[in-house]
């Protein structure tokens, strides 16, 4: 069994058997591997990460930075989420060759698709680096100049790491600085589309689905890595080979049970696990609150827009995603938070280490210390949140800002690239002006005005002032602003020079701008934040080593930092609220209850329509035998018949304990054996307080199950030639 934080949260958080809590440092996994192994796995830690053999890690990939993807075949194929692959598909797609809403899967390697400024990173070995880093470092040194050494000491290890190879090495923090961890990396650059499924197969349920179970969405799409002729990495080039890994994973169709045995592979991006009450309080009380409600506003608009034409849902859609993401996944956390109690527990806990450190010079006043750091941190926080989610809401404002940029500027070389810029951007986003023109005045106007009614924009009006005249001024502001002059704008561009500056300047939508920008960037301001931001991040260095120190016999896992991680857990369902269990598999029948051919995210494909009704599932559907009995009284008799029929499913989904987060989208979901049973896509709603704090009843991961990946690319999208590549067997 995994320990978790503190005994106190042990007690007062019920707790199965597997607390499951944890993202684990493969280097570091044989302090995991009985654990593992009593849970259910059939493999060794070494077999998941060994530094002379070729293992499962080299079968994982970073994709660009921020999303996992996993090889699947001997030359390169790998998959990985379709919101993931997102921007991808759709910077391929236009009007006529649609292949966000229509897929796409090349039937030759000739098809495939070049992904310029995408990467696929593997991880060639890693390292504890701790005292090189901390080489010249004592208790004297000061913050700043420890700061210095450490750069330096980084700069100069990861340079000899690397020293005569094609490799990068980066070395990152963990435990707030306590240890050291290089990454020595493979990074290839030519990187190329091979499928992605119809959007209302890879998006479906789209974000009214999004972070919910029972899920059905067909999240996967998948990428081929190609390399010089030494299988090295390579810039894109016509003559580059398909990559030949060390290692690809292996696929089970042997499915999932209840209770079953799982990890997940791949790059968690944050956690912040180890935080004070005040950092979780100030996070699902204060500053989730904001942001939801101001997404809310954009959301509005931007969905309005979307359902008026195609060409409109094609341009937000990509932007919607993104907004509508954090915005559901934080009213989550907060109300996770909230449910778990979780700023009072974080309190206990704090009590408990307070009275253990009272005696211990080094610890007794790191938790004062740290509140008085949040005091001052919060209110800043809030104003750079307004600024963030507000005043940077809008288009017509983040173009202000790079007007302002422009304005600012006086040599003349730079002002010539920057007045470039701005009209190849103008010519863009003047083309469908007409149609977001309305959407983007009403994004730009409530939202200030949400936030001038909070008080956060004192420089509209006073308070006193009735809000209509506050809209009204907006309204001015958009409508007089060159910025949303087409020719004027093109002409003053055409002429400009530094003496304009001023002119510029005066614009309505610079000067709210920087009246917005002066008072969030305020260089006093910043400088306190900077301060207590560096004071926080020094305290919890020595907050969590007290931590460790209080109880040794923790096997502490450090925070998510995008590095790669292991997490295990098993196959379960759950109880959201009272009265409703969520069994953990999800199937084909399910999509075709949510089927609605009026509303967008869930009409299902004709083609997938057919493969049902035909239980037409190959390979990759499972068949259940059913006994129906039946009783029937004839006056005195009584009948009793049985029935047996075969019940053919689909599976789709499935939702497990593993313990993951943003970044995990896409890694492989691995049973007993290693081998690839699922992609990781998301996790449930009611447990997305696993960030900052895990509920082994509430958090669960969601998973896309690798059979329904296999049937549409063999069934539903005839590319079989894909699934051939792959090595494919039944346990
Ligand atoms: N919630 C998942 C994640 O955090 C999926 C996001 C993309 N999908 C969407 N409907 N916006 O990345
Ligand atoms: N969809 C997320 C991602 O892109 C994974 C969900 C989560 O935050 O766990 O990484």
């Amino acid at each position: 069994m995994k320990k978790i934080l503190s005994l106190l949260l042990l007690a007062v958080i019920s707790l199965n058997v597997f607390a499951d809590e944890g993202m684990w440092i493969p280097m570091l996994l044989g302090r995991n591997e009985a654990d593992m192994q009593k849970a259910g796995m059939r493999i060794s830690a070494k077999d998941i990460y060994d530094i002379n053999n070729a293992c499962l890690k080299d079968a994982i990939i970073l994709f660009n930075q921020g999303c996992t993807g996993e090889y699947v075949s001997s030359e390169g194929l790998f998959l990985t989420n379709h919101h993931c692959g997102y921007s991808y598909i759709t910077s391929h797609s236009t009007v006529e060759h649609d292949y966000l809403t229509n897929g796409f899967w090349a039937m030759n390697r000739n098809d495939e698709l070049p992904c310029p400024g995408l990467t696929a990173t593997r991880l060639v070995r890693m390292e504890d680096v701790t005292s090189q880093v901390m080489e010249g470092i004592s208790t004297e040194t000061s913050e700043g100049e420890r700061a210095a050494i450490i750069e330096n000491n980084i700069k100069k290890i990861t340079s000899r790491a690397v020293e005569g190879t094609h490799y990068k090495a980066i070395i990152k923090p963990f435990y707030y600085g306590n240890q050291y961890f290089m990454y020595v990396n493979e990074v290839f650059t030519d990187v190329r589309l091979v499928g992605a499924p119809p959007s209302n197969i890879g998006k479906f349920g789209g974000d009214t689905d999004n972070w919910m179970w029972p899920r059905h969405t067909g999240d996967f799409s998948m990428f081929r890595v190609y390399a010089d002729n030494d299988n090295k990495p390579a810039n894109y080039s016509k003559n580059n080979r398909p990559y030949r890994p060390l290692k690809h994973l292996e696929i089970s169709l042997a499915g999932v049970n209840e209770g079953d045995f799982t990890f997940v592979f791949g790059y968690p991006g944050t956690t912040q696990r180890y935080v004070t009450s005040d950092a979780v309080d100030l996070a699902a009380n204060v500053e989730n609150p904001i942001r939801i409600d101001l997404r809310t506003i954009r959301l509005k608009h931007y969905n309005n827009a979307m359902n008026q034409s195609p060409a409109q849902r094609l341009k937000y859609a990509s932007k919607v995603a993104s907004i509508a993401n954090g915005w559901k996944k934080w009213q989550g956390e907060s109300q996770g938070i909230a449910r778990l109690k979780g700023v009072e527990k974080k309190r206990e806990y704090e009590q408990r280490y307070q009275q253990w450190a009272n005696d211990k010079p080094q610890y007794y006043n790191i938790l004062p210390q740290l509140h008085e750091a949040y005091a001052k941190l919060k209110p800043i926080e809030v104003e750079l949140t307004y600024f963030s989610e507000a005043v940077r809401a809008s288009d017509f404002m983040a173009r202000a800002q790079s007007y302002r940029f422009l304005a600012n500027e006086d040599d003349d070389m730079t002002i010539v690239a920057e007045v470039n810029k701005l009209k190849e951007a103008n010519s863009k986003y003047f083309a469908d002006f007409d149609l977001h023109s309305p959407v983007d005045k009403a994004i730009f106007t409530e939202t200030f005005l949400y936030m001038w009614k909070a008080g956060f924009a004192p420089y509209l009006a006073d308070e006193s002032t009735p809000s209509n005249l506050v809209e009204e001024k907006l309204n001015k502001i958009y409508n007089t602003s060159i910025l949303n002059n087409e020719k004027k704008l093109q002409k003053f561009l055409d002429s400009y020079t530094a003496k304009k500056a001023k002119q510029l300047k005066n614009d309505p939508a610079l000067q709210l701008f920087d009246q917005a920008y002066t008072l969030a960037y305020d260089a006093q301001k910043l400088a306190n934040y900077r301060r207590a931001y560096s004071d926080i991040q020094r305290l919890m260095r020595s907050y969590v080593k007290g931590m460790m120190e209080m109880e040794p016999e923790v096997n502490f896992f450090p925070d998510a930092n995008l590095t790669l991680r292991v997490a295990y857990g098993h196959v379960e369902g759950f109880r959201p609220r009272d009265g409703v269990y969520y069994k953990p598999y999800s199937s084909l029948q399910g999509i075709m209850e949510k089927e609605n051919p009026d509303i967008y995210d869930y009409v299902v494909e004709p083609r997938l329509k057919e493969l049902y009704a035909l239980k037409d599932y190959g390979p990759y559907g499972i068949s259940e035998v059913i006994n129906d009995t039946t009783i029937t009284t004839n006056g005195n008799d009584t009948l009793i018949s049985v029935k047996t029929h075969t019940k053919h499913q689909m599976p789709v989904g499935f939702i497990a304990t593993n313990h993951t987060t943003g970044g995990n989208s896409g890694s492989p979901v691995l049973n007993a054996d290693g081998r690839l049973i699922g992609l990781n896509f998301d996790r449930c709603w009611e447990g997305t307080m696993s960030d900052l704090l895990f509920d082994p009843d509430y958090c669960r991961n969601i998973c896309l199950d690798i059979r329904y990946c296999l049937f549409i690319i063999d069934k539903f999208a005839g590319a079989k030639h894909l699934v051939d590549e792959m090595t494919i067997v039944d346990k």
